[in-house]
């Protein structure tokens, strides 16, 4: 039997009126509650007068989550969320640190109260789930634990009731749900009470100055899940519809993912927190050492402009000759990876409407894929594969392992997938095998990803998803998931209608980027483009974003001549480093403006990015993250005092000055522009 002072028992808590749910420290004194390891974060939990379960989330005292409920709907009719009694273990404290194989920092410490709250249906039936909390100072993140049991074995979830009732007004950063083009919007910014639908991570600025961020955690065989607002400040979670009317079908026992918020005073204190990746299990892969953080050029860019075509004819952008240059400059600069888009057949047709025509394994004509691969070899050079699917997942998964072995043995560790499709679905295989129409984050997608990822890694391949499933930490179980989109990238810079506002990466990188790293595609040059105001950035600004935008893989995405021309910019590019063992964020607003610091992973070389919006404006940059008593060279990309995303985008000053730790800054960044910086130290011998 269980010890009994090992559980605080719940039953009848106080009798309520139907249909209202308190908050419950007004159930006090048999109220169940639990805090992080400092006391920040308080969380109860328990059930209303009608046995539903409730939670309710304070920070230092203050609501954050007022009363909101838990529970699913499952199809066959019944529902797991009233008429339940509530029992919760005592809190058990973790406190250990991991290493990254690649990553924003080297080591990361985990360290929460873990809390089980146990629910069970009072009925015959006696049907039981637990959530499980783990409470973080910078956050929590709770998740639904369905354990084996006799009558419950295969799980239909028909929805998830999962209630997010924000205590505070404020202001929410969000982009629209289940819209076509899925992730790639622009952000709204509203109160949080005109919200409609919204993707996650949905962040929002309660007028007291909290930071919020809600997400989730280790998405895995599961549906997506969206935040939809019902009335007021109330938003439910909306699970992506499935092949049935079952959102999600599971065989107990499992979990679902976790459901964050993370928390701070400040919005750099977001970026700060490693908590979705904290959530995520251990690495359970092995060895990714093949895989090395690297930044490419690639026959991209020139393709977007329509200087070049993907589908074959004259303009074929991937031939053997173009691909060959590429491979040469990225010799000549130090580029780690070249990739080539449009290499295989399958492109001539409506490729985005079925995406039945792609080869994985066979080349155009004009592109050989051997040769390539033998001259990128001999110049230290490797090819980066090119998957575009046209959204037909089903189509894909009879040909990946082919289109992966051949990877293998042409010496190519990474690749590029891509999932776009006219009205933003997928297709996956239906229940009598053959294809069928799903929601990008469905759960049939969800599985596809993990067996895109878990075939790679078969033969040492890293992923780099595009139109992907929404991060969710997964990174830190399967590390060949080394970056995606997922976001408006820089593509939209050179046709989009409209193009990228310069607000956009400060919007990014406190909700997008929340979730993990992105392969936004920074570099660009040269300015005027097929988008109405071309990129709405200066010089500098795209030189930061290098440091602002975290992913092991960096592309430098312009058009090779663009960097001939400029090397004085350039250098910047050929220089910063894209594998880190610290990061700071130094100051930041949403939408505004962010400064980050980060240092070389195996140097004592750091690098600085700030971005700002349409606004221009002065910085403050406190040195102190470099080493006390040392000198450093300051290498300085900043905008020119003409600069302006409107008009003297190109303008730029480059200066070396020497620095210490006791320095401050002063970065002014003109209106769409930024700054980017290179730390050297002086004086010893910089390990590479
Ligand atoms: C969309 C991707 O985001 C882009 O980078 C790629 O070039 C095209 N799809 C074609 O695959
Ligand atoms: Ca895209």
């Amino acid at each position: 039997m269980m010890k009994r002072r090992a559980f605080l028992a719940l039953t009848g808590v106080s009798a309520l009126a139907f249909g209202v749910r308190p908050a419950l420290a007004q159930t006090a004194p048999g109220v169940l509650r639990a805090s992080s390891p400092g006391g920040v974060m308080t969380v109860e939990a328990g059930v209303d007068g009608d046995g539903r379960p409730i939670y309710s989330i304070s920070r230092m005292g203050r609501p954050v989550v007022t009363s909101s409920r838990l529970g699913y709907l499952l199809t066959d009719g019944v529902a797991l969320e009233r008429n339940l009694t509530v029992t919760a273990a005592r809190p058990v404290t973790v406190d250990d640190t991991w290493e990254q194989p690649w990553g924003e920092r080297q080591f990361i410490r985990n360290h929460y109260n873990e809390w089980r709250v146990s629910y069970v249906e009072k009925t015959a039936l006696g049907r039981r789930f637990d959530v499980v909390f783990r409470l973080y100072d910078d956050g929590l993140g709770f998740r639904y634990d369905l354990p084996e049991q006799p009558g419950l074995k295969t799980v239909r979830i028909a929805a998830e009731l999962t209630e997010f009732n924000l205590a505070e007004a404020g202001d929410a950063w969000w982009i629209p749900a289940w819209e076509w083009n899925r992730e790639e919007y622009l952000y709204n910014r509203t109160a949080i009470d005109q919200v409609g639908s919204a993707q996650t991570p949905m962040t929002v600025r309660n007028d007291s100055g909290l930071h919020v961020s809600i997400h989730e955690a280790a998405c895995l065989d599961y549906a997506g899940m969206n935040l939809r607002r019902s009335e007021g400040r109330s938003f439910r979670a909306q699970l992506t519809p499935g092949l049935t009317n079952a959102a999600v079908v599971r065989q107990a026992p499992f979990t679902s993912p976790w459901r964050t918020l993370q928390i701070s005073d400040t919005a750099a204190g977001l970026v700060d927190s490693s908590l979705i990746l904290n959530l995520n299990e251990p690495n359970k892969m092995g060895d990714v050492s093949w895989f090395k953080p690297m930044k490419y050029v690639g026959v991209w860019w020139e393709m977007h402009l329509e200087l070049k075509t993907w589908n074959s004819g004259p303009k074929h952008g991937a031939t053997t000759e173009n691909a060959i240059k590429h491979i040469d400059f990225a010799a000549e600069h130090g580029f780690g990876g070249v990739l080539v888009e449009g290499w295989n057949i399958g492109w001539d047709g409506q490729w985005f409407a079925n995406g039945s025509d792609f080869s994985f394994t066979e080349c155009y004509p004009d592109f050989d894929i051997e040769a390539v691969t033998a001259h990128g070899r001999s110049k230290g050079v490797q090819l980066i594969g090119h998957h575009e699917t046209g959204g037909n997942a089903f189509h894909y998964e009879q040909q990946m392992d082919a289109g992966f072995a051949l990877y293998e043995r042409l010496g190519m560790h990474s690749v590029k997938t891509g999932y776009v499709a006219d009205a933003g679905g997928a297709r996956v295989a239906g229940p009598d095998g053959s294809p069928v129409m799903v929601w990008n984050e469905s759960q049939a997608m969800s599985q596809h990803h993990l067996r895109v990822a878990e075939t790679a890694y078969k033969h040492k391949v890293a992923v780099n998803a595009h139109e992907p499933f929404k991060d969710t930490g997964l990174r830190r179980t399967y590390p060949n998931m080394i970056s995606r989109e997922g976001a408006r990238g820089m593509e939209f810079s050179a046709w989009g209608q409209p193009g990228n506002p310069p607000e956009h990466e400060p919007n990014l990188v406190f909700t997008r980027l929340l979730a993990g790293p992105m392969d936004y595609t920074p570099g660009i040059f040269g300015m005027e483009t097929r988008s109405p105001g071309g990129v709405q950035t200066t010089w500098a600004k795209q030189l930061a974003l290098y440091v602002v935008i975290y992913s092991p893989i960096q592309m430098a995405a312009d058009l090779l001549v663009n960097y001939e021309a400029n090397p004085g910019p350039f250098q910047f590019i050929k220089d910063v480093p894209v594998d880190w063992s610290d990061t700071r964020v130094l100051n930041g607003e949403i939408g505004d403006y962010v400064t980050i610091a980060r240092k070389e992973r195996g140097s004592d070389i750091w690098a600085l990015g700030a971005i700002t919006d349409e606004n221009p404006r002065t910085l403050s940059a406190p040195l102190s993250f470099l080493d006390a008593g040392r000198r450093y060279r300051a290498e300085i990309y900043r905008d020119g005092p003409d600069a302006d995303f409107k008009g003297k985008r190109e303008s730029i000053v480059i200066e070396q000055r020497e620095v210490t730790s006791a320095d401050t800054l002063s970065l002014a960044l003109a209106p769409g522009g930024g700054q980017a910086i290179r730390f050297v130290p002086l004086g010893r011998k910089v390990r590479r």
